[in-house]
């Protein structure tokens, strides 16, 4: 039966987002620690089949964007009968968020399946510096590069790159801005947040207001409803005639949070509901459906789960309190943003 997930605060939550792997072939200092995090069996986490149960299930509820992410998601085997699979649903959005390393092989593949968006982690135009903050060869950043290019042309205006900005990348902001002029592609800067195994604290913070200390030309433009993002745009100036192709963004969650038009929910690689990034409550989907649990089973504990969920920032105060409370919650990787 159909029953919209609204929770205690009036948010109806139509946004999926599904980890597809704990693995990750890059090792970002911000996400986890340089040795990895300790793998689970293949049997802990969702098959194809039991995620497309609970998408299906969750698509009955109202849920019409589904975003994949991991750890990396293209690392995951069967990626492309996922999707193509997801697609028989009716959905409005199928995007994924990835590290763009091994993306420009399968992109078309992927998009012929139903992808519709696809995010792009980048830190750094630098090819060293990104090896640095990645922890592996230089090399990769061409791979992503030649990704982001691709997604230009196959998913152009639904394309975006992520950078989360640190002391070390801040004085890359304007060329990052740039990019957008001639590709299609939304830049947007990103807040550091604090989890477990990263080594979040003020002076690897920078502001949204910052980052907009480092950023000319920029003009506001309209956010959509249940937007992450605040969004600019460049506007033309004495070398550009026109504004730029592309939209500049930031995500505040530190700074300015947007928990009140919060409309997502996450569901791990191993299966457990979590209403909020940064909550620590989870409810295993996994065992409840591998125990045999029937609909109405699902139905409640769902349901449970969601009117349970925090205001804002998982329950925590503001940066502090979050951080102080952030080895409580997992690590990025094991989460997926
Ligand atoms: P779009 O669907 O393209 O708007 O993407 P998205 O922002 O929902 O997802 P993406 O995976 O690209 O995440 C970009 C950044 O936003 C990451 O740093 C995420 O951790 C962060 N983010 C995504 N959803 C939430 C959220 O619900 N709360 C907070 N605080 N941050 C979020
Ligand atoms: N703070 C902010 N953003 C992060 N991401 C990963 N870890 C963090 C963090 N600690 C971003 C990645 C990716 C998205 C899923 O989340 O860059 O684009
Ligand atoms: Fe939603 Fe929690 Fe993110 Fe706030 S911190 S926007 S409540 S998921």
């Amino acid at each position: 039966p159909e029953e919209p997930l609204i929770d205690k605060f009036g948010r109806h939550h139509s946004y999926l987002r599904i980890s597809l792997s704990e693995r990750c072939n890059l090792r970002c200092l911000y996400c986890m620690p340089e040795d990895g995090v300790p793998l689970q069996p293949a049997e802990n986490l969702l098959s194809n089949d039991e995620i497309m149960t609970l998408a299906t299930w969750f698509n009955q509820q109202g849920v019409d964007k589904i975003r994949l992410t991991g750890g990396e998601p293209l690392l995951r085997k069967n990626l492309v009968e996922l999707i193509t699979d997801l697609n028989k649903l009716k959905l409005k959005q199928i995007g994924m968020t990835t590290n763009g390393v091994t993306l420009s092989k399968q992109l078309p593949d992927l998009v012929e399946a139903g992808l519709t968006h696809v995010n792009i982690s980048l830190d750094s135009l630098d090819a060293d510096k990104f090896a640095r903050l990645t922890r592996r060869p230089p090399s990769y950043h061409t791979r992503v590069m030649d990704a982001i290019k691709d997604c230009a042309k196959y998913l152009p205006n639904q394309t975006k790159i992520n950078c989360v900005v640190m002391p070390d990348n801040v004085n890359e902001l304007q060329d990052f801005c740039e990019l957008s002029r001639d590709l299609p592609v939304d830049i947007r800067f990103i807040e550091f947040m604090p989890f477990n195994d990263n080594e979040w604290g003020s002076k690897q913070f920078v502001s949204y207001k910052q980052m907009q200390e480092q950023i000319v030309g920029l003009e506001r433009e309209e956010d959509g409803p249940n937007d992450t993002t605040k969004w600019w745009r460049l506007q033309p100036n004495e070398n550009h005639e026109k504004k730029s192709l592309g939209r500049i963004g930031f995500i505040t969650s530190m700074s300015e949070h947007f928990c009140g038009t919060c409309n997502r929910l996450r569901l791990t690689a191993d299966g457990q509901l979590k209403v909020c990034l940064f909550g620590e409550t989870e409810v295993s989907l996994r065992d409840l459906m591998r125990q045999g649990g029937s609909n109405e089973m699902l139905q409640k504990v769902i349901h449970y789960s969601v009117q349970r969920k925090n205001f804002k920032l998982g329950g925590h105060k503001d940066m502090e309190d979050l951080r102080a409370h952030s080895a409580e919650n997992r690590p990025m990787i094991l989460i997926g943003g």
